[in-house]
């Protein structure tokens, strides 16, 4: 080839184009073109086979590829008014999996808006919204319903900013007008009589992603990056899932005092674990006023009733705030059995310690609890009330339950035991008497004086004095 060009003579104005077509004719001489050919001549016999690959068995793919060269609004919107032509939905299902395929994908927020403003069509709906919110399971297994699905998971996304920022905004109802008011010409009584129709969260979170890399190494965030990492978090720590009715309505209940660091952790992990739950849950801090003996058996009582007086919470989860869950697949769903859930902590080598034990993470749905009359209060210091807890719960009849040990994984926060917290020397005697002492030694004697209760975007801080005994 080199020599090729070596003979061509140099003419300036057409250097480019002679050599081009010298190394072109160069390179079909001899050997290296019946080579080139030959290789030419096997591509194209593979063509028929790549073809047919190509059209039928990833036409799905091909279908994919073409969506994201064509990553434009016109898109989405096509796809959109595919399942919800002009504004309105034939039925509730499709604007759920709308607004879920909305949430799942970053999308332009002009189409957000678009999501956003879709409602349910009220003459369809006039007949079918019962059905559909209470037969929503059936639905979702339904053909048209797996199509659907199918046709929004081919959607991808036209930025990469993350779903929460810009769903912060995104009504969390779906709502229609009762019949009645369809015909109502008065906007102001059609605001006044909506509906919530959200249809109810799959049994199984569709979000999980089984183990989370838990770890403290990092210097904790700051409460502001926190708060905007998690938009949809509201007013005292609560979140709903926006787009669906969550099965259970779960408070989770920090006894605590001054362990701001561990707070900080704690919400950091969290925080998003529980919205993958697809929970409508809330977190709660009971702060103990003062440096008396801590009582956390009290505090948690304190959370029962407190988080009581602000929502109809269902189940309660009572929570170490130096405990971290590292898989996401061990549920604070409402339990059928009082649940202890720190079966494995990384401090104790992730084996269970003893069978009996009830401590750290627990979670009892409002009726156990009542049954169980509580916790103690009358345990000053470290140790034996979640032991007594156990025997409470024994004795009202109930069993414990727990998720398999590979899933009910903690990290456990390390620090030194503080101060007014030293262990109790009475606690083994105490334990013994539980079956006596639980029927007025509980949710039905207690006493504390609220101090203040504040809420923080991810958290409610109850301040309490727990009234400790002159000794
Ligand atoms: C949506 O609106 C267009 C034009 O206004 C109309 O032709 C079409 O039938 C409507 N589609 C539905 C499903 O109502
Ligand atoms: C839900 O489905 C069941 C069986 O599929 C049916 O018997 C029932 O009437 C349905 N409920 C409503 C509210 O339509
Ligand atoms: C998002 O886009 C910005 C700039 O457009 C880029 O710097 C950033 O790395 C991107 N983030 C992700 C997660 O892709
Ligand atoms: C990304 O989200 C931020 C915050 O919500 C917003 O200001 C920005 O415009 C978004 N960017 C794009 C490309 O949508
Ligand atoms: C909780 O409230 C009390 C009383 O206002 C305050 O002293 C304490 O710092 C607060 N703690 C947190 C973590 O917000």
């Amino acid at each position: 080839m080199k020599q090729t060009l070596s003979q061509i003579p140099v003419d300036p104005g057409s250097l480019e184009t002679t050599r081009t077509n010298a190394s072109f004719t160069g390179f079909f001489e001899g050997a290296v073109r019946k080579k080139t050919l030959a290789l030419i001549f096997l591509f194209m016999l593979q063509l028929p086979v790549l073809y047919v690959l190509y059209t039928s068995q990833i036409s799905d793919f091909v279908k994919t590829r073409q969506e994201i060269v064509s990553r434009n609004e016109a898109t989405s919107i096509k796809l959109i008014s595919k399942i919800c032509a002009n504004e309105t939905c034939k039925n509730a299902n499709d604007l759920f999996k709308l607004r879920n395929w909305a949430q799942k994908y970053p999308l332009r927020s002009t189409i957000r808006k678009m999501v956003d403003k879709i409602q349910v069509d009220q003459k369809t709906q006039m007949s079918s919204a019962d059905t559909n919110v209470k037969n929503n399971s059936d639905n979702l297994a339904s053909e048209n319903q797996v199509e659907t699905t199918h046709t929004f998971s081919t959607i991808l996304p036209e930025t990469n900013n993350s779903t929460g920022a810009s769903s912060a905004t995104v009504s969390t109802t779906v709502q229609i007008t009762t019949p009645t008011l369809a015909s109502s010409t008065s906007k102001q009584s059609e605001e006044s009589n909506k509906v919530n129709i959200l249809p109810d969260c799959p049994e199984t979170p569709p979000d999980l992603q089984g183990p989370i890399d838990v770890s403290f190494g990092h210097v904790a965030p700051e409460m502001k990056k926190m708060e905007g990492d998690n938009p949809l978090v509201k007013d005292g720590g609560h979140y709903k899932p926006p787009y669906c009715k969550a099965l259970s309505k779960v408070a989770v209940i920090i006894p605590y005092r001054d362990r701001v660091e561990h707070l900080h952790y704690f919400l950091e992990y969290m925080h998003p674990t529980l919205q993958r739950q697809q929970l409508d849950y809330a977190i709660y801090i009971i702060n103990q006023a003062g440096t008396g003996k801590f009582n956390r058996a009290k505090l948690m009582n304190i959370g029962y009733v407190e988080s009581l007086k602000d929502y109809n919470f269902e189940c309660f989860v009572f929570h170490d705030v130096d405990l971290v869950l590292e898989n996401d697949k061990s549920l604070y769903s409402c339990p059928a059995k009082p649940r202890h859930l720190s079966a494995a902590v990384d401090k104790f080598n992730y084996v269970l310690p003893y069978g009996a034990i009830f401590g750290g993470v627990t979670e009892l749905t409002k009726e156990q609890f009542e049954k169980a009359n509580g916790y103690s209060n009358t345990f000053w210091g470290w140790g034996g009330e979640d032991d007594d807890m156990y025997n409470r719960v024994k004795f009202s009849g109930m069993e414990i339950s727990r998720y398999p040990i590979e899933i009910s994984r903690y990290k456990m926060i390390s620090h030194a035991r503080e101060k007014g917290n030293e262990p109790n020397p009475k606690r083994f005697d105490m334990i013994r008497q539980t079956a006596s002492t639980m029927k007025t030694d509980g949710l039905n004697s207690l006493s504390y004086k609220l101090l203040s209760k504040e809420k923080h975007q991810l958290y409610t801080n109850v301040t309490v004095d727990v009234l400790v005994p002159a000794t």
